[in-house]
């Protein structure tokens, strides 16, 4: 369907667009080549279209600014980090305040509790404590569940992703576990730490759980990471029956599924996890994360918890709940990912939804657009039942091209992602000027190869 010698030449025609808006940027990733490698701080930072990177020069809202003067309509949000708009005043105001004070000391600050009680009132998890990342909080949480079992290895879905947590970047081949493709130098065999399901597959999960040899089941309520796969109804509530049933633990990491509200999947859908993983967003921007649990696994933590080889455990770090992270959490949790944000920024995603599903319908295309809360990403399948089936529908060339077109026309979607992520900063207009430039794209894809 689509015409690929097409799309090849269209690509080609925003590069040159893209070099000719970002001279400044150009100079500057060539200056970055000199001492850092592949010229970025960090390695996904390559992944964004175009032959460089756009270098920033300044957030604000859902506004983004880089240092050739363009300014972009912000739908990528730091994918995710910066969830509640940049730079919030609040926040801002909080750090400068906590940061003249003092920012780490390996003492508790009195933000702590007054945190915890937040995140206690909002997922319905009591007990709490604090990360880095997210990727930190799933590596600890994944510990205390082998701790609590004695079991081996951990059960995550086909096609997740929780971070660069060794255990979960494992796939199925056929019945096989294998590395995910991409993944770097495997500390050891996936195979030997991990198991994997398919989402949405109640009968896989329940004979794989049945073996007896799973401490855990680590997973996203929708996965979000291999565009939306929404659960099928009843699929969470089975989830929760099966592993309950062969005594394994459940974690939910919400890391990217807040978007669905003030307590993520968990609240909005009433669910009942064992455990409860937390990044990105909450700090404003800051690095931070946080896990959650229920009094039962917190009963039984309390004994190492406050054993003498704690500092050794594997758990924790020497930054982790520091002064500054933690006044950055409260000023966030106090200010934004309320109610009344996600009923400004829910209708954003909503429209963009309309939009996009629009686009696609009026081209015939077998593409779909999926929302959850204030997320939507579009996907070049119809919507998908689990990973696999999305990550089969994968268009590295298709996704480059109208991310590229989207920037080229001041939009930001996160790289990898076909993702919009709406916060209370965004306008309506901000949407249409998306549904405007994605319209364009397609027809420009489509209109001219028929
Ligand atoms: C669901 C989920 N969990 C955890 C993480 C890891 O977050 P971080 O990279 O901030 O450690 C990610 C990152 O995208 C994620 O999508």
């Amino acid at each position: 369907m689509i015409d690929r010698d097409l799309l090849a030449s269209l690509r080609r025609d925003e590069e040159q667009r893209f070099v000719d808006l970002h001279p400044r940027s150009a100079h500057l990733a060539g200056e970055a080549e000199r001492s850092l490698l592949a010229g970025v701080p960090m390695p996904w930072m390559t992944r964004w279209p175009g032959g460089f990177p756009v270098f920033v020069e300044a957030a604000s809202g859902a506004r983004l600014t880089d240092v050739d003067g363009n300014e972009y309509v912000d739908l990528c949000l730091g994918d995710t980090g910066a969830m509640t708009g940049h730079a919030l005043p609040q926040v801002t105001e909080a750090l400068v305040s906590r940061a003249s004070r003092g920012i780490t000391t390996m003492l508790p600050s009195p933000d702590a509790a007054w945190v915890a009680d937040e995140l206690a009132r909002r997922f319905g998890l009591p007990t709490w404590q604090f990360a880095m990342s997210a990727t930190d909080a799933n590596r600890f949480v994944l510990r205390f569940a082998r701790h609590l079992t004695g079991r081996p290895r951990v059960a995550v879905m086909d096609w997740c992703y929780h971070g660069t947590v060794d255990e979960t970047l494992a796939v199925l081949d056929g019945d096989r576990v294998v590395a995910r493709p991409g993944a770097l130098g495997p500390q050891v065999s996936v195979a030997d730490t991990t198991a994997v399901v398919p989402f949405n597959d109640v009968d896989a999960l329940d004979r794989r759980l049945a073996q007896g040899d799973i401490a855990c089941l680590l997973m996203e309520p929708a996965l979000t990471n291999i565009g939306i796969v929404l659960p099928e109804s009843g699929y969470l509530d089975a989830v929760r029956e099966v592993t309950r049933r062969h005594g394994v633990l459940l974690i939910n990491d919400e890391t990217h599924t807040l978007c669905a509200g003030p307590g993520g999947a968990t609240a909005a859908w009433g669910l009942d996890p064992d455990l409860l993983v937390v990044g990105k967003p909450i700090g404003g921007g800051i690095p931070v994360a946080a896990y959650g649990m229920s009094a039962e696994v917190a009963d039984q933590l309390s004994g190492p918890m406050k054993g003498h080889e704690i500092d050794v455990a594997g758990v924790g770090g020497t930054l982790t709940g520091n002064a500054l992270a933690l006044a950055a959490v409260r000023a966030t949790l106090s200010s934004c990912l309320r109610e009344e944000d996600f009923a400004a920024a829910v209708p954003l995603a909503v429209r963009f939804t309309d939009g996009v599903s629009a686009v696609i319908a009026e081209h015939g295309l077998p593409w779909h657009v999926q929302r959850l809360g204030c997320r939507a990403e579009y996907w070049f399948c119809p919507p998908p039942r689990d990973g696999a089936a999305a990550a089969a529908a994968v268009d590295e060339e298709l996704e480059g091209f109208l991310h590229l077109w989207c920037l080229n026309r001041g939009v930001l979607l996160t790289p990898f992602h076909n993702m919009a992520l709406f916060s209370p900063s965004h306008h309506a207009a901000d949407v249409d000027r998306h549904s405007e430039v994605f319209a364009e794209a397609v027809t420009a894809l489509v209109r001219a190869a028929a």
